[in-house]
């Protein structure tokens, strides 16, 4: 028997395909998630529904009825593809992406509104689609979508995904004074890719958030590239006259299965970012299973003083702590010691001060015989953080790779780690700066084993804390 793999805090309806996190909203003290559904198979398809769920507390969820399905003879008769939720003097709205024709897609902006106080029914604008093509005059390429609305001043704004021909990602710009007249204002802004770039922001974007932090913009994009990239960046800059001019550049999370990201502002003010986490192994492996992706945890962002985003998930989450084990202030001089916890629903913090050692970090999933083990590791050479999944999985269906980034440690700065590991899913979270997604699959039922080494030297461990973790 294979180890059960569905993931038990991490939010997915029980079946079928999701994908991208849509309309995230806080509305009358509660959450609520949309989210790209296909209620027919474990498999995308052009013809996609909003799923619904509904939480108090950003962990616990509860499934609400679909939210918006393709309407035939209509601009969403293909699919209703992502978007964004908001309050219009308060009437919750969601502006999406309408998708007609199959081969030739028709990408347009549709709005819907709900007049209830739980989200559950809507009513689409009878005048759909409110824009019904993109600017003319631009040679695009990859499409046109994903709108993403806010309000500023006496107007609403609406920025849209694109990517210009033989030039990189771009995102226009209109704006409305009723969500249904919108007037093209501009670009805000063009990636004009040079190979050179340390990052590559690739030939289209998707899912645009564009939101100020302190008195910075936030811009984040999901790269996506015939070369099969597809991860999220983000920038922060200044935005002055319709444009966003930025000063820096990283990826939003260095996994290989993290992508899509929206952000929604709670009424306390503070910036949630979801995630959608695809698989990690073949077509084959999800047909079996019968289901395929999973919401990333709640990640709290806000801005550094050195302009980058500070990255940590919600406290919220800490309510799912159950069993904690704790050991502080050892050495690990090139060896390595196992802990007595085991497990593949845990949460890990763990605080690295260090010293001579080239290399250390941890091994999570790993069976007693080391046959398969997941490396989480630090390179003190490179100022590196990644994971390893070459070891992850004897089942042949499993992506392997190793994938990670730059994370810097100034001085005498510690490495904190915080990981979570739900079945298939870890998230590990670096410094509050940096995280990585990552999908992996064991197959053996003793792969639970945690070990924490350090080679060519030596790094001290202030502490190890680990939790056993409830399921949602
Ligand atoms: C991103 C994306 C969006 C699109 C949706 C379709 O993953 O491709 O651009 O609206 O998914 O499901």
């Amino acid at each position: 028997m294979m180890p059960e793999q569905k993931p038990l805090y991490h939010f997915r309806p029980p079946f079928n395909w999701i994908n991208d996190p849509n309309g995230l909203i806080h509305w009358r003290g509660k959450y609520h998630l949309f989210y790209q559904y296909n209620p027919c198979s474990p498999l995308w398809a052009t013809t996609m529904n909003w799923g619904h769920a509904v939480s108090e507390d950003l962990v616990h969820w509860e499934i609400m009825p679909i939210a918006l399905s393709p309407t035939p003879g209509s601009p969403d008769e293909d699919g209703c593809w992502s978007g964004c939720a908001i309050n219009k003097d308060g009437i919750p709205t969601i502006i999406y992406t309408g998708i007609k024709g199959r081969e030739n897609r028709q990408e347009t902006v549709c709005v819907s509104q709900s007049h209830d106080d739980s989200l559950v029914k809507w009513d689409k604008y009878h005048g759909n689609p409110v824009i019904s093509s993109p600017p003319e005059n631009i040679e695009l390429v990859g499409g046109f979508r994903d709108p993403y609305v806010w309000r500023e001043g006496d107007s609403w704004y609406l920025i849209i995904g694109s990517g210009i021909k033989n030039v990189g990602g771009t995102v226009f710009l209109y704006k409305s004074q009723d969500l249904i007249n919108w007037t093209y204002l501009s670009s805000i802004y063009t990636r004009n890719q040079k190979e050179t770039d340390p990052i590559w922001t690739g030939l289209m974007w998707e899912c645009p958030q564009f939101f100020p932090l302190n008195d910075q913009y936030a811009l984040i994009v999901s790269v996506r590239d015939n070369e099969k990239l597809y991860y999220p960046v983000y920038f922060t800059g200044t935005y002055e006259e319709y444009k966003f001019e930025p000063q820096a550049l990283r990826r939003l999370d260095y996994g290989a299965d993290y992508y899509a990201p929206a952000v929604m502002f709670d009424d306390k003010g503070r910036c949630i970012v979801f995630g959608w986490s695809w698989e990690g192994w073949n077509e084959e492996a999800i047909q079996a299973v019968g289901w395929s992706g999973v919401m990333s945890l709640p990640r709290l962002v806000s801005l550094r003083s050195d302009g980058l985003l500070n990255i940590e998930p919600v406290p919220e989450l800490n309510c799912l702590r159950k069993n904690n084990y704790c050991l502080l202030e050892f050495d690990l001089s090139s060896s390595y010691v196992d802990l007595p916890v085991h497990g593949d629903c845990i949460e890990i913090a763990i605080e690295y001060e260090p010293e001579s050692a080239n290399e250390f970090g941890l091994y999570v999933r790993r069976s007693p015989n080391g046959e398969e083990q997941t490396a989480i590791v630090y390179d003190a050479i490179s100022n590196n953080l990644f994971i390893n999944r070459d070891q992850s999985s004897l089942d042949d269906r499993a992506y392997h790779g190793v994938h990670g980034g730059p994370l810097r440690l100034n001085g005498k700065e510690s490495l904190n780690l915080r990981i979570f590991l739900d079945r298939s899913i870890i998230e590990v979270y670096a410094n509050n700066q940096m995280c990585i997604t990552e999908r992996v699959y064991p197959s053996r039922d003793d792969s639970l084993g945690i070990r924490l080494f350090a080679r060519g030297g030596k790094v001290r461990v202030k502490s190890v804390n680990a939790w056993e973790l409830k399921g949602i």
